[in-house]
């Protein structure tokens, strides 16, 4: 090795000095040029080999991503579970700020006396005067279910907000409504719902919790167009 270094740094030495003798670049390659350019890749090949990131290994693959609104995955994408939507009550200041999906075959910790509930169950608020077109008003007050769904052979996630459909190349998996809490509560993740939603049962008791709201774009600093005023946001979840 220590040999084949001293003889490949003779001839690096060699075509640098060749190179900056010559003015011109347009040069056409010699076989003896194409061999020295062989031997260097051959060197640089082998004598870097341990800085070479290991193969992906294919199986490590895949992504996860929550279909909110729905208790089954698309067709092609694996369920991992399927749960009840939750996260902070609407009026709590602090928290977290994301929806759950809490899964329907918890492992149960112990019971405690100190009061900082933070994980409640989820309801559509979608009344007749404010839901999506097309949706339910029999949605009102259900309880939200979610699935947690992975597609083993793609490795990226993408949702976009304003948007039914997946740009060229990505494949779509599920689009929807983009609903958040409402905007006089405080701030909540957005999610994107799906448009086929369900309900987790029949119970319509108005329990509230991590609620669901439909919403609407504001013209203005929002650019319109592209978008349009007082308008249904819709939303779609590709994966590549
Ligand atoms: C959007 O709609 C509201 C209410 O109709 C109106 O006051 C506002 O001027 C509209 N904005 C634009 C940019 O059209």
């Amino acid at each position: 090795m220590k040999i084949h270094s001293t003889y490949m740094a003779i001839v690096l030495a060699t075509v640098i000095m060749n190179a900056e003798n010559h003015e011109c670049k347009n040069y056409v390659l010699s076989a003896s040029d194409q061999s020295l350019i062989d031997m260097m890749e051959h060197y640089l090949h082998t004598s870097r080999k341990e800085e070479c990131p290991p193969p992906i290994k294919t199986s490590n693959s895949g992504v996860t991503y929550v279909r909110w609104g729905k208790k089954s995955c698309p067709k092609g994408a694996e369920i991992v579970y399927t749960g009840q939507v939750g996260g902070t009550q609407y009026g709590y200041r602090g928290g977290g700020v994301n929806y759950l999906c809490l899964p329907n075959d918890p492992e149960n910790g112990q019971h405690q006396s100190y009061g900082n509930n933070q994980v409640y169950g989820s309801e559509y608020q979608l009344s007749s005067s404010m839901k999506p077109s097309g949706w339910s008003e029999s949605m009102a007050d259900k309880e939200v279910p979610c699935s947690v769904c992975y597609q083993k052979h793609r490795s990226t996630v993408l949702m976009i907000p304003g948007r039914k459909s997946c740009y060229k190349g990505w494949n779509s998996e599920y689009n929807g409504y983009l609903m958040s809490d409402h905007n006089t509560h405080f701030r909540r993740d957005f999610a994107c719902v799906d448009i086929n939603a369900e309900p987790v049962d029949n119970k319509n008791g108005n329990e509230d919790g991590a609620v669901f709201y439909p919403t609407r774009t504001k013209c203005g600093s929002l650019r319109c167009p592209p978008y349009t005023n007082e308008t249904d946001v819709l939303c779609v979840v590709c994966t590549k």
